[in-house]
């Protein structure tokens, strides 16, 4: 079943590469599909590649990742235990925010991760994916942390790692999200 997952990812990722429905694949050096355990419990959804990731192909491999990585660590979770992806799959000029619809054209794909890995938690990292996948109006500094069922799938905002970076003050309540995140994912049956 895995490899089946694993193999569906990987022909995903093929057409995510060739993919022209946006005017960002102009500007890419390579699409970032999203990386990870084909049959994680927990998905973290970002906004969009930054540069560093443009370059690498891989989701939050920048200083953003490594401070990711950090809290992943702190609370005992292993960067290849899950998945992580992003709304959109190709770098906005300039690190801005995805369009609308350079985010609605892209979605396909994240739903489609998500439909093959089944992820029983879904972390949204920032407003834009919160605001995509939870609610249009969240608000990350009011909401950030608190867990909400969607079609059978725990959904949760954060801060976005790269905003931890700009505003070190709420890396405690982030660190607080991210021990609620590990005590969830400990409380799931088998
Ligand atoms: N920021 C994001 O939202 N995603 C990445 O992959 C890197 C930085």
């Amino acid at each position: 079943m895995e490899q089946e997952t694993a193999a569906a990812l990987a022909a995903l990722a093929e057409r995510c590469r060739g993919c022209t429905a946006c005017p960002l694949c102009r500007g890419r050096r390579q699409a970032v599909f999203g990386v990870g355990n084909p049959a994680a419990r927990l998905l973290f959804v970002g906004e969009g590649p930054g540069e560093q990731e443009d370059r690498r192909g891989e989701p939050f491999v920048g200083p953003a990742g490594e401070l990711l990585n950090l809290y992943l660590k702190a609370v005992g979770l292993r960067r290849e235990e899950c998945y992580i992806a992003n709304i959109v799959k190709c770098r906005p000029p300039g690190n801005r925010d995805p369009l609308p619809e350079e985010q609605e054209a892209c979605l396909p794909f994240l739903r489609e991760q998500v439909r093959l890995i089944r992820p029983k938690i879904i972390v949204c990292l920032g407003r834009v994916a919160a605001c995509r996948l939870i609610r249009p109006d969240f608000r990350v500094t009011r909401e950030h942390g608190q867990f909400v069922e969607k079609k059978g799938t725990l959904m949760m905002g954060t801060f976005h790692p790269a905003a931890l970076l700009r505003g070190p003050q709420q890396k405690p309540a982030a660190l607080e999200d991210f021990m609620a995140l590990r005590d969830r994912l400990l409380a799931l049956p088998e």
